[in-house]
């Protein structure tokens, strides 16, 4: 729909070329409509509420979420899959690289809220792309699960949430 509108405002007005092929209409909707989508999600339900069922968490985790992808099978960085070559390959050349879920200590990430939102967006500028398949319960229930990660090994860190 609003695609239409550009390709005839471009082609009205000459002095500019219309250069908007297929593909880019194409990116740009899969755009448009993944981030109205997020954004709609976002405003219906709040990141802090919510319970999680980890052990779904840890479905969704190893499913699909495909969080194991990169962060390993059950969030052990050295159990990845066996991918096809070219996300293995792509997997192996993330930079920053996947951080370990287990080790609170080598975590960023201090809240759920936050988490929510890498989770649903996406790491920006990282190899973690956004999950738009994953719904809000879905995403409080990986919560719960990483929740579970991080106490099993913990040591003493309460700032940690
Ligand atoms: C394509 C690879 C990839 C996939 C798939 C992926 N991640 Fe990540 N994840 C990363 C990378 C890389 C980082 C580190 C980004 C950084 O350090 O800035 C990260 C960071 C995180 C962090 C923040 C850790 C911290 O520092 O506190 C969490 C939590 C996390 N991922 C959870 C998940 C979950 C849950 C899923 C599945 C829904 C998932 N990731 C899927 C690559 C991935």
């Amino acid at each position: 729909m609003e695609g239409e509108g550009l390709m005839q405002s471009g082609g009205r007005k000459r002095e500019r070329p219309a250069r908007i092929g297929p593909g880019l209409v194409l990116v740009w909707l899969m755009v448009a409509t993944g981030w109205s989508a997020g954004l709609a999600t976002a405003a219906q339900g709040s990141p802090a509420g919510g319970a999680g069922d980890a052990a779904r968490g840890r479905s969704l985790f190893n499913g699909k979420g495909i969080c194991f992808y990169c962060h390993g099978l059950d969030a052990y960085p050295d159990r990845l899959p066996q991918l096809a070559q070219d996300t293995a390959s792509f997997v192996a050349r993330l930079d920053p690289k996947p951080p370990h879920l287990r080790e609170p200590k080598g975590l960023k990430v201090t809240g759920d809220k936050e988490r929510f939102r890498l989770i649903r967006e996406g790491h920006v500028g990282t190899g973690m792309f956004p999950d738009a398949s994953l719904s809000d319960q879905d995403i409080h229930d990986l919560l719960a699960y990483l929740a579970t990660l991080r106490s099993s090994s913990e040591t003493k860190d309460e700032s940690r949430r």
